[in-house]
């Protein structure tokens, strides 16, 4: 019933979104990775341009990780990015279709594998996110975040998908979750399952489930210098395991506890690169929020004419402004190219 009723809605009423126009295993593999933690809206022009530029497992696997970082940049979790290359790079041309050989494959756990499956071929699967956990959890009426209601849930979902098309089910509870059903606003009466939801019948259905107070979000220090040499200035990559792992930035680095913003620029400058730099000129603060913490970065500049002394572990380039397009850098990096360009003339 819950099922007929939610995929009779969503046969007239669903998104429009380009990556549901294919059943191509590669291209909804790309674009369930790309919508982990991210909104539609943000990763459509990215799929497209992705899609565009590597139309297959073959040409994304043959292609420059820069060039393919460059198609992800301002995506954030760079992660995602590198284990989709690197896996194209072992797959042989075809993504396996079993959820044994998938859930094996980096960067794809059991929601995205079953997903794939769900979608791409036609298996009776339910991937479970944060928007179906939530209206299972709204249909049975339950409060309690617990592993125990979490598979209550599971089992539910899978009971009552259609057997005929698990890959419109999935995607009709994504649409509900993204428009009647969402965490924190309910419009119940358009809603198509409403008469089935016990969180709707017992009481104000945005009580369930419960939900838990999140952490208060840390900020964290930092120093970084732009450095310009025959007016070209100093990009580093970062290192490929890391955060933002292979995307290119300004050197710098956290300010220690009591350090002077100046002080924690000259040090983190001389320990990245060997160079020595005195007196740079500040520029300001930049902030930025990722997921977890935020960045306060002083932002300073100088210029820089003997380089004998540069040592640098990882890759780096000298590069004109214009340049700075061809590397993909986070976005804190391009807020603090706006306000060197403000400040600086090369
Ligand atoms: N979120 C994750 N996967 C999705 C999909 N296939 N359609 C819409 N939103 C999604």
């Amino acid at each position: 019933m819950i099922s007929e009723h939610l995929l009779g809605w969503y046969s007239s009423n669903k998104r429009i979104l380009p990556w549901r126009e294919t059943k191509d295993p590669y291209k909804i593999w790309i674009s369930e990775i790309m919508l982990q933690q991210t909104q539609v809206a943000t990763v459509i022009p990215y799929y497209q341009r992705w899609i565009n530029s590597f139309p297959n497992i073959e040409t994304l696997a043959s292609a420059d990780y820069n060039d393919v970082l460059k198609h992800w940049e301002g995506l954030g979790y760079y992660s995602r990015c590198k284990n989709i290359h690197l896996t194209a790079q072992s797959l042989g041309g075809k993504l396996p279709n079993t959820f044994h050989e998938l859930i094996q494959l980096p960067g794809i756990g059991e929601y995205t594998a079953k997903t794939i499956l769900a979608i791409a071929h036609n298996q009776q699967e339910v991937g479970i996110d944060t928007n179906l956990e939530r209206i299972g959890f709204r249909l049975l009426g339950l409060k309690k975040k617990s592993k125990f209601n979490s598979n209550r849930v599971k089992k539910f979902l899978e009971k009552i998908q259609d057997k005929s098309k698990p890959g419109d089910f999935n995607q009709a509870l994504m649409d509900l979750g993204s428009s009647f059903c969402q965490a924190k606003a309910v419009y119940c009466d358009p809603c198509p399952i409403t008469a089935e939801c016990k969180a709707t019948l017992n009481d104000n259905p945005l009580e369930y489930p419960e939900i838990k107070k999140s952490k208060p979000i840390p900020t964290v220090n930092v120093a970084v210098c732009i450095i310009s040499h025959n007016s070209k200035l100093l990009l580093i990559q970062r290192p490929q395991n890391k955060m933002l792992g292979g995307l290119w930035e300004f050197p710098g680095g956290k300010i220690k506890l009591g350090e002077p913003k100046e002080n924690a620029t000259t040090r983190e400058v001389k320990e990245e690169t060997g160079l020595i730099i005195k007196d740079p000129q500040y520029l300001g603060e930049v902030k930025h929020q990722y997921s977890h913490f935020k960045v306060s970065i002083s932002l300073f500049y100088h210029r820089i004419d003997d380089i004998s002394s540069i040592k640098i572990k990882e890759n780096y380039i000298w590069t004109t402004i214009k340049g700075v397009d061809k590397f993909a850098l986070p976005k804190a990096n391009y807020k603090m190219l706006e306000l060197f360009n403000k400040d600086i003339s090369l």
